[in-house]
């Protein structure tokens, strides 16, 4: 925890809702960090939490196996909150009982406060219709131990929450994260001010200034680079870099012939007249496109162009001397990933960006944005100057138009896909819906089919447009686009592009499909 005086540790039990405590404690501008259920006591001693969560998660805890709080975990006299599976856990490690239960509860429940406690200040006041909490568990606690005591109940779980009866440990049953739980939020910001002591001072105009400083501090009189793409994640590092080390930073930005129309030049224009950093552009279009020439599958073109770019930008960076450093945009979600106890789940697509670089250079890492979720970014993208276009623009994938089309990447099919992508672009802005949108894009079909223009048969290819709604990227819903919207693409498309003469829309969420078609 580099930033901050005051935080609040989340112990990850595998649960679906782990990033999600730790954003709702970011969101009251204190700093949350999720660490593994079994992180070392040492470690926690050296953070110095104000307070630890525990997430939930799917075990339970009579199973061998079960994920356990580390021993030592309520000697640290730091508050605890578990929250479902934590709570069991604590009531497990503490000598009591829990089981499996007939009664399964899933869903809302209505509970009632029996004690008062720091946990539910403010609750007197709360009508009952309000008192809605969100359960999700299957085990309950049969027996609680003589050094707790029940602090609410619902129907349905009579050991609802509990809170030890002279140390700093508290537990629920239920989600507080999640907006089902109507309240939730007031018992979360109880536990981390009132219990916890934390001071909101976590802010991002504090994370830019902090991490600069750290940033100046480590590099010294060292150089950095990093891959850049124009994408948010990259420009936000790249701009955070560049205000702490300027010009010893060189970003480089590898054009790998997929591009957007215009792309190229105007992230130039961003890196070297907005921002002013020193930017090392190369254009490569030849040798990615080489390299995918008769290439179908779908992963064998991501592996393609991941490794193309690899090898691109290892021969850029060969040209600055005396590198020490490597800047990468990586993100919270990334990070967690890897932490969760899971594991990490399994790889539907190889997503090519800068992964495989560390292997690759000796370089030492940093990851300014490690600590962040996206949308924390494109606050700090703000704060920094970077504009609202900037800041929130759609996710584009690393290995760009090449996955957009489907059968081998040939220029004739770029530059069809390019041309309706500017399309797409122009009118979705324009119809007030693009920052509505997390993504909206066209795909090329390797497919032709009959049409009539101007009394002429035409036998052309088709576009697929693509508009989603999402959070994470992880699922996605279609966007119910009106129809006008719809008929002003297909027109446009039709008329202006050569070469296509039919566009349908994608009506599939994810899963079962991915955003992307390939
Ligand atoms: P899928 O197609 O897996 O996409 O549902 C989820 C999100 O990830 C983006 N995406 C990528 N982003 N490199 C990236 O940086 C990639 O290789 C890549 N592949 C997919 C996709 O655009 C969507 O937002």
């Amino acid at each position: 925890m580099p930033y901050v005086t005051d935080s609040i540790l989340v112990l990850d039990f595998g649960s679906q809702y782990t990033q999600l405590i730790a954003r709702r404690i970011r969101e009251e501008k204190v700093y949350s960090e999720i660490q593994p259920f079994d992180y070392p006591i040492e470690s926690i001693e050296s953070l110095k939490p104000k307070g630890i969560v525990l997430s939930g998660g799917p075990s339970s805890v009579y199973e061998e196996g079960a994920p356990l709080p580390s021993e030592g975990l309520f000697e640290l006299g730091i508050p605890v909150l578990g929250i479902c599976y934590g709570l069991q856990a604590i009531a497990w490690q503490w000598g009591g009982e829990v089981a499996h239960s007939n009664r399964r509860e899933y869903g809302p429940a209505i509970i009632e406060v029996l004690k008062k406690d720091a946990l539910f200040e403010g609750f007197e006041a709360i009508p009952e219709n309000e008192r809605k909490v969100w359960m999700s568990h299957g085990d309950r606690i049969e027996n609680l131990p003589d050094t707790f005591e029940i602090l609410a109940k619902t129907e349905n779980s009579p050991v609802c929450a509990i809170r030890h009866v002279d140390r700093p440990i508290w537990g629920l049953q239920f989600h507080p994260e999640v907006h089902h739980t109507v309240h939730g939020k007031r018992i979360l910001k109880n536990f981390i001010f009132s219990i916890c002591g934390c001071q909101p001072s976590w802010t991002m105009q504090s994370f830019v200034e902090e991490s600069a400083e750290k940033i100046r501090e480590s590099v010294g009189k060292e150089k950095v680079i990093g891959a850049v793409s124009g994408g948010v994640d990259s420009t936000v590092m790249a701009a955070l870099v560049g205000k702490a080390v300027g010009k010893r930073f060189f970003p480089i930005f590898v054009n790998n012939g997929m591009l957007r129309k215009n792309e190229a030049e105007e992230v130039i224009h961003l890196y070297r007249d907005v921002l002013h950093l020193n930017l090392i552009y190369h254009d490569a279009t030849e040798r990615f496109l080489g390299a995918l020439k008769g290439v179908i599958d779908p992963e064998e073109k991501r592996k393609v162009i991941g490794k193309t770019f690899i090898d691109v930008f290892v021969q850029e960076a060969g040209k600055i001397q005396d590198v020490a450093f490597l800047a990468q945009g990586t993100l919270y979600p990334d990070v967690i990933e890897s932490v969760s106890f899971k594991g990490p789940s399994v790889t539907i697509k190889s997503h090519h960006n800068v992964g495989g670089l560390p292997d690759k250079m000796p370089l030492k890492l940093i990851e300014p944005l490690r600590e962040l979720f996206k949308d924390e970014v494109r606050e700090v993208g703000k704060v920094l100057g970077l504009t609202d276009d900037i800041v929130g623009r759609h996710p584009f994938p690393g290995p760009g138009l090449g996955i957009r089309m489907l059968d081998d990447v040939t220029p004739e099919k770029l530059e069809i896909l390019r041309d309706a992508d500017a399309i797409v672009m122009e009118e979705v802005r324009r119809s007030g819906l693009y920052r509505k949108v997390w993504q909206v894009f066209p795909v090329l079909l390797p497919v032709r089919t009959v049409g009539v223009m101007g009394d002429e048969r035409t036998y052309e290819q088709v576009i697929v447009i693509r508009a989603v709604h999402s959070v994470d990227g992880m699922t996605a819903d279609w966007v119910r686009f009106p129809y006008d919207v719809l008929a002003r693409l297909s027109n446009r498309i039709i008329n202006e592009v050569r070469g296509v003469n039919r566009v349908v829309y994608d009506i599939s969420s994810k899963p079962p499909s991915t955003i992307e078609w390939e």
